[in-house]
């Protein structure tokens, strides 16, 4: 899957060949508790193919972090089918990678060891890891700081650590729920140009959740817009612009427009001004 690795270390679920790499089919989620129920998703059909990379949208609350979680096999579902590569996600699948809002770096560990926390965790060879490692921190531009611990890294810089270290065992599917959230605007910028560089490099499959339009269009090879709570897909974008994307240009294209601005009055209040 990606250019300079020669072997998987993972695979850990068979799969098909063919086929989408995410299909959800009527799902319902469903959080019961002694004070309150809550619906969070109602009837969620999406198919995600292979090479995707889809942003999802939506107003606080309405369920796009339990979306994530239910790819990954993290929460139950009530009802509906859930699959990834062609099997059906019945537990935690090993073959996704997760990128949280916050990176969540082991703070006695520098950035390699962060990375390589990963492998030991899942039990993968070290010598694989460690080249896999190296690759990815050339990749995110970390090189040089492989030693530095995380009080050491900027907000960007830690969530590099943590991109790699959702990376390492090259899992079939990225699943990121708001990771450039906590940071300032450029350095935000700078990590979509960043993140979009290294799809288009690997044609891995991404799925990103996101509280900015900007972010949501100028990713995505397709954006879904979320209604409130019970989380519905109501609306969804293919973006055509095709091939590489510079920051600039892009948000100035008229498709970009179109496709912000419908999406800025399906979120209406709730959209950040980005
Ligand atoms: N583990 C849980 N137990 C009980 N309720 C939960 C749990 N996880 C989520 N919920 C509820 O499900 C609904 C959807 O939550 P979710 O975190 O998926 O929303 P979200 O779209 O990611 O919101 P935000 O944009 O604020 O991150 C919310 O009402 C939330 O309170
Ligand atoms: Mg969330």
């Amino acid at each position: 899957m990606y250019a300079g690795t020669a072997d998987r270390a993972t695979g850990s679920e068979p799969s098909m060949p063919e086929g989408p790499m995410v299909d959800l089919h009527g799902v319902d989620v469903t959080f019961e508790s002694k004070a309150r129920t809550v619906h969070a998703l109602s009837a969620i059909d999406l198919t995600i193919e292979r090479g995707e990379f889809l942003t999802i949208a939506g107003p606080s609350g309405c369920g796009k972090s339990t979306l994530l979680r239910v790819v990954a096999g993290l929460t139950a579902t009530a009802a509906g089918e859930v699959a990834l590569r062609g099997t059906p996600v019945v537990g935690p699948r090993r073959d996704v990678g997760f990128v949280f809002q916050r990176a969540a770096l082991l703070d006695w560990r520098n950035a390699r060891d962060n990375i390589l926390f990963q492998a030991e965790m899942r039990g993968l060879p070290k010598v694989w890891a460690r080249r896999r490692a190296d690759e990815l921190i050339e990749m995110t531009g970390l090189t040089g700081f492989e030693k530095a611990m995380p009080f050491e890294l900027s907000g960007g810089m830690q969530q590099r650590v943590s991109l790699c270290r959702a990376l390492l065992h090259e899992p079939d599917v990225l699943l990121m729920d708001e990771p450039f959230g906590a940071l300032d605007a450029l350095t935000r910028e700078n990590m979509n140009v960043e993140l979009r560089r290294i799809w288009e490099a690997t044609g891995m499959t991404v799925v990103l959740v996101t509280h900015s339009v900007a972010e949501a269009v100028y990713l995505a090879s397709r954006a879904v817009v979320m209604g409130p709570r019970p989380g519905r897909i109501i609306e969804e974008f293919t973006v055509g612009i095709p091939g590489h994307r510079e920051y600039e240009p892009t948000l100035e294209n008229p498709e970009f427009h179109r496709i912000a601005g419908r999406i800025r009055e399906l979120l209406g209040s709730t959209a950040t001004a980005d």
